[in-house]
C-alpha cells in the first residue's frame, strides 16, 4: 500500500506530531489511508498521494489543517467510564461546596471535549444537584483544537444511538428534547457550557484558573515528552485545591513531578505543594 512519496508522509507525520502531539508511527498506516481518502474525495483531489504532496507544500494551508483535524479520534460518549462521575457527585463536588462556600463560583474546564458529551455530562450532573448550589456562578470551559468537531458540539444534537450510549431513561427524559430523529441537550444545560477553540500544545495561562479540570483521553495519544509538558501547563491552570481527572488509562506518574495522586480516587490528581514539587526531577 502506497499512501505516497515517503518525503510527503514523513512530513505529513511530522506536521501532525508538531501542531497536535499525536505520534502517527508507521503501523499506523492504515488509519492514514482510511482518515485520509474519505477528505481527498470530498476536496475533488485524485488521490491520497496528490493530498500529502499539496499538504507538504503548503503546510499552513486550510487542506492541512483539515488533513490534521482527520487524524485524531473523536471517540466519546456520555458519563463516559461512570467512575469519575460516580467521584466527583460522591466527594470532589461536597468538597468544593465546603471550600467554595463563599465566593459560590466553580470554573470547570473539559480539556479535548470532542463532540461535547463530556461537558454535557458535567452541566447535567450539575443540574441534579441544583439544590446545592441554585445560587451559584458556575463556568464549564470547553475546548477541543478540531473545528468540525466543535461546531458539532455547539449544536448539542445526538443521534438515538449517541443518547443511548450513556444516559439513563430518566436523564434522556430530563435532559433531551427530541428533533425528528435526533435529540437536542435541553437549553438549561447547554447554556452553562462556553466552547471556545484551544489547542494543548499552546499557551494555556489565558484560559484562567479552574476547580475541576477533565482532561481525558487525548494524553494517550501524546509521545512522552508532549504528555509531560501539557500536564506541566495544566499544573499552572488549576487552583491549589483543585482536581485533575484523567482517562482510565492515562496517569502523571513519571511523567509530571507537580502532581500526586489523591488517596482513595482512581484517576484524580492534585498539585502538590510546591516544597514537595521542588525537590522532584520532571521527565523532559
Ligand atoms: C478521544 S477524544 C476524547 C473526548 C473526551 N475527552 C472523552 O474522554 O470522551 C480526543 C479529543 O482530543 C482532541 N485533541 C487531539 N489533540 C489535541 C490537541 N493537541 N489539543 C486539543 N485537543 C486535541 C481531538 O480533536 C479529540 O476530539
Amino acid at each position: 500500500m502506497s499512501l505516497g512519496h515517503p518525503d510527503d508522509v514523513e512530513a505529513f507525520r511530522r506536521l501532525v506530531l508538531e501542531r497536535s502531539g499525536l505520534i502517527l508511527s508507521a503501523e499506523k498506516d492504515y488509519l492514514l489511508k482510511s482518515r485520509l481518502e474519505p477528505i481527498a474525495r470530498s476536496e475533488g483531489i485524485a488521490d491520497v498521494a496528490a493530498m500529502l504532496r499539496q499538504v507538504r507544500l503548503a503546510p499552513t494551508a486550510r487542506l492541512a489543517q483539515r488533513c490534521i483535524d482527520g487524524m485524531a479520534t473523536h471517540e466519546s460518549f456520555f458519563f463516559r467510564d461512570n467512575t469519575p462521575f460516580d467521584q466527583l457527585r460522591e466527594t470532589i463536588l461536597p468538597a468544593l461546596w465546603r471550600a467554595r462556600g463563599a465566593s459560590k463560583s466553580l470554573r470547570i474546564w473539559s480539556a479535548a471535549c470532542s463532540s461535547g458529551q463530556e461537558p454535557y455530562s458535567l452541566a447535567m450532573m450539575l443540574q441534579e444537584e441544583r439544590a446545592r448550589f441554585g445560587d451559584w456562578r458556575i463556568d464549564i470551559l470547553a475546548t477541543d483544537f478540531s473545528q468540525p468537531i466543535l461546531e458539532r458540539a455547539r449544536t448539542g444534537l445526538y443521534s438515538e444511538f449517541e443518547v443511548r450510549r450513556g444516559l439513563s431513561e430518566q436523564r434522556q427524559a430530563r435532559f433531551l428534547v427530541r428533533e425528528g430523529e435526533a435529540f437536542r441537550i435541553a437549553p438549561e444545560v447547554r447554556a452553562m457550557v462556553q466552547f471556545r477553540h484551544h489547542n494543548l500544545l499552546d499557551g494555556m495561562a489565558t484560559l484562567g484558573r479552574f476547580d475541576l479540570i477533565f482532561c481525558r483521553n487525548v494524553l494517550i495519544y501524546f509521545d512522552p515528552a508532549t504528555k509531560a509538558k501539557t500536564l506541566e501547563a495544566i499544573a499552572g491552570c488549576l487552583n491549589p485545591d483543585a482536581s485533575l481527572i484523567l482517562g482510565s488509562a492515562e496517569t502523571v506518574v513519571g511523567l509530571a513531578g507537580a502532581f500526586e495522586p489523591t488517596p482513595g480516587l482512581r484517576g484524580v490528581f492534585r498539585v502538590r505543594a510546591p516544597a514537595a514539587h521542588a525537590g522532584l526531577r520532571i521527565a523532559s
